[in-house]
């Protein structure tokens, strides 16, 4: 009998065009995935999401490796993202959380003060086995890489000073200019809890990561250099070495050069900066993921298939561009459409 195949070895994996991008290597074709490709956008999602609620989804290994698989098969893209919630860690954190309906997260016990920030708990990575046990069972079914993820030390910040979601970033802002002593010690608890949940996803199987810097674009370049870039740096030095780490966030045009400082394989740019001009900004010699704005695939076809060609033509088909949306799919978006820039990426790009 012939040996069958082997898609998960460790050499067959790594030559999977996602992971050769993030090491800038040449590629068949330019590989892409998509932010939130898992998610109300789909009927399928709805129906699993009802069932269960959103807590309860992520923490049954079998329904959150359902849907991360089913966006993979549906879409066609190069690679998945384990099913999961950046905030999911602060409920070992100890500041309780809840996704109330129609009103997005709620933290229940805020951080407002030093002492506040000395109560939060330290992580025991066991306490979110249930995404290790999502990720083995995801893996088992994927043929393209899994990526792990986490929230970056900030963007978590924003959520348990604020208590929940924001525009401003008042509290968050203030808490750090009032008590830089305490923010640091708050910096730090995040980066330990968060090195140990990546690290524990690696071991679970993820073939790459990607930090969320979603609301870091709030900050000055001096606060993010003086206040957020030492933590991040401590992060990414943490996460075991040959795993492709992918740094993205949003509103980031100020604050590019401070973060291809702090670290990452792979730069993700959102949808405000042309991807040329931030790539020569951030050098040649680091990947970037990005930046089709998500509202393009709302528009019709031609149209979006004209903001796709741009992007591409931005990226020049030079090695080491992951496509992507600049930030996640909308749940407005027509599954017709997702699938569609996956296919015209692989289309336009066949090398
Ligand atoms: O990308 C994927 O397919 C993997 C899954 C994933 C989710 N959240 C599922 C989710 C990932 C990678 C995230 C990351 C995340 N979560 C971020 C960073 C990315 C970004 O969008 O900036 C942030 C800021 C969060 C926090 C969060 N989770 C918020 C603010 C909300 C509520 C707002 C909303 O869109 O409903 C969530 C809930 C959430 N996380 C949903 C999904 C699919 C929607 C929940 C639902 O089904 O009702």
């Amino acid at each position: 009998m012939n040996p069958a195949p082997q898609p998960h070895s460790s050499a067959g994996v790594q030559a999977a065009p996602f992971l050769a991008a993030c090491r800038r290597e040449p590629t068949p074709y330019t590989p892409v995935w998509l932010m939130r490709q898992a998610g109300r956008y789909q009927p399928e999602y709805r129906a699993i999401r009802e069932q269960l609620g959103f807590l309860g989804l992520c923490k049954t290994p079998d329904a959150a490796a359902e849907v991360t698989v089913m966006a993979v098969e549906q879409l066609g893209v190069d690679a998945g993202i384990i099913f999961a919630d950046i905030l999911l860690i602060l409920e070992p954190l100890g500041a309780g959380l809840e996704y109330a309906r129609g009103d997005g997260p709620v933290i229940h016990r805020p951080v407002r003060s030093a002492a506040d920030v000395d109560r939060l708990a330290e992580v025991d990575p066991a306490s979110l086995a249930y995404v290790y046990e999502s990720i083995r069972r995801a893996r088992a079914a994927l043929k393209v890489p899994l990526i792990g993820f986490a929230g970056a030390p900030f963007t978590l910040a924003s959520y348990l000073v604020e208590g929940g979601g924001s525009k401003d970033y008042l509290r968050t802002k203030r808490f750090l200019y009032e008590d830089p002593g305490a923010w640091r010690t708050l910096m730090e608890k995040i980066v330990r809890a968060t090195v140990g949940y990546l690290n524990a996803q690696v071991d679970a199987g993820a073939q790459a990561l990607q930090l969320f810097d979603s609301w870091v674009g709030a900050l000055s370049p001096g606060d993010y250099r003086a206040h957020v870039l030492p933590h991040v740096r401590a992060l990414i030095g943490g996460i075991r070495p040959g795993v492709p780490v992918i740094h993205f966030g949003t509103g980031t045009a100020g604050l590019l050069e401070c973060m291809r400082a702090a670290g990452g394989d792979v730069i993700g740019l959102d949808w405000r900066v042309d991807l040329d001009a931030a790539w020569a900004r951030l050098g040649h010699d680091v990947a970037v993921q990005g930046n089709l704005d998500p509202v393009a695939l709302l528009a019709p076809l031609p149209e979006m298939r004209r903001r796709v060609e741009a992007v591409l033509g931005q990226a020049a088909g030079r090695p080491g561009h992951v496509f992507n949306l600049g930030h996640g799919v909308l749940q407005q978006t027509p599954v017709a459409h997702a699938k569609a820039v996956v296919e015209l990426v692989h289309e336009l790009t066949a090398r």
